[in-house]
């Protein structure tokens, strides 16, 4: 195992009618901002009931962020912050919102160009953003208990990634009814992600971390016992809840330490959004089985355990079990509605691997996944091998 150093200071609040408890964890004296999408939580009482609650606070309000939180639109968010001398946030929403509440956390303090947070490797520290808490409304990311965001610029088709120390949610609320309004579409979504974030955590090569492995493979197995629950029954508490967790914890930093991390895939299909506007969590089907064919000899061992332990695949060898569980892992996609082929999202795509493979050549990220062996020209062949 190797070395590591872990600190989450994010309090959890889990569980029904737990909104209320938003009294309780905000400061008295702070002046809040209420961040929010584009009205979800207008129609589904969510913005009622934390308005309710806030109803003794000093309270302003900027709904309106876009799914893939945007640049522009958060500075309008930010000369806000800064003519109302706004201390606290509280972000109401899903992975776009609360990302974009932790971009303008950290640019509220910052001293320079607010873009610069994102493309150039500024890493906030504790005490260098404002402090800020969330609602959850859409469990797939894990932004709400972890200190890492990422923000798009349509303008010049990018979408960068940040984050640090400083950026853990002081709180973040969670209950499972949120659920009810979400949907099928974005739950297949939430599903996708939570089960990438564990894989590029765990779809690297055999490591003496017994445990994180066996919670990364648990954390599969309920991801992959409640999906069909989820996606076709009536809503469930009790499915609702154990999704919402897997989610959490795929992306809190527990099961990342003291093991090899990837990210590849996320590097990868970040430049899909970017390009082609494709939900994040669809991009990650797209890029997932190619990065793990491309670099089979890489990873095999840890394909067949993944697909020994969490499918119940014990037959042939170790390169006919990794095989095996890249096809087991497909199926699992399209068992969620979700689309592994690039083409089957635009026809757009001619030169867009050569485009990535320079972005990729001009950010500098030139050995990248748990090797640091991935080229450029290797990504560039991950996408084509993803047509
Ligand atoms: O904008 P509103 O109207 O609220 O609608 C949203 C949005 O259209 C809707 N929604 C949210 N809660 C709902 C609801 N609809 C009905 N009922 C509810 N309770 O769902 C749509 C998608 O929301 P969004 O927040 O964009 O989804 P998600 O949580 O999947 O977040 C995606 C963003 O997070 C980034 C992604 O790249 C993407 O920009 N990620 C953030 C990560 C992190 N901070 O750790 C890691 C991830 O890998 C990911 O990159
Ligand atoms: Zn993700």
């Amino acid at each position: 195992m190797l070395n590591f150093e872990y600190k989450n200071p994010t309090k959890i609040i889990f569980g029904k009618n737990t909104i209320p408890k938003l009294a309780e964890e905000l400061p008295k004296d702070a002046k809040i901002l209420m961040l929010y999408g584009g009205g979800s939580i207008k129609k589904n009482g969510i913005y009622d009931q934390v308005k309710a609650t806030l109803k003794d606070f000093d309270v302003e309000e900027f709904g309106g962020i876009p799914a893939n939180p945007e640049y522009e639109t958060l500075m309008d968010a930010l000369k806000i912050i800064n003519e109302k001398n706004i201390d606290f946030l509280l972000a109401v929403g899903g992975g776009s919102v609360i990302d974009g509440t932790k971009f303008l956390a950290a640019a509220a303090k910052y001293d320079g160009e607010s873009w610069d947070i994102l493309s150039k490797p500024v890493r906030i520290l504790e005490g260098k953003a404002l402090e800020f808490g969330t609602v959850l409304t859409l469990p797939a990311t894990g932004s709400e208990m972890n200190s890492g965001f990422v923000v798009s610029r349509r303008e010049t088709k990018e979408k960068l990634a940040s984050g640090g120390p400083g950026l853990f949610p002081t709180f973040s609320i969670l209950d499972p009814e949120v659920i009810k309004s979400i949907p099928k579409k974005q739950l297949a979504n939430g599903v996708m992600d939570a089960y990438t974030h564990v894989l590029e955590q765990y779809m690297t090569y055999p490591t003496s971390a017994t445990l994180q492995d066996r919670i990364s493979e648990s954390i599969l197995q309920t991801l992959q016992e409640v999906s069909q629950p989820l996606l076709n029954d009536d809503y469930n508490y009790d499915t609702a809840g154990n999704f919402m967790w897997c989610c959490t914890m795929a992306l809190n930093g527990l099961i990342q330490k003291g093991v090899p991390t990837d990210w590849a895939v996320h590097a990868i299909g970040h430049e899909l959004t970017a390009n082609f506007g494709i939900d994040h969590a669809r991009t990650l089907a797209v890029i997932a089985p190619s990065r793990y064919r491309f670099a089979f000899e890489d990873k095999k061992e840890k394909l067949a355990q993944y697909g020994e332990r969490v499918w119940g695949i014990t037959e042939g060898s170790v390169d006919d079990r990794a095989e095996k569980s890249i096809k087991k892992m497909e199926e699992f996609f399209h068992s969620l509605g979700i689309d592994t082929k690039l083409s089957e999202y635009t026809n757009d795509y001619e030169g867009i691997s050569e485009k990535i493979k320079n972005t990729f050549t001009e950010r500098n990220m030139t050995g990248i996944g748990e090797n640091k062996n991935l080229t450029p020209e290797n990504v560039k062949e991950i996408v084509e091998m993803s047509y």
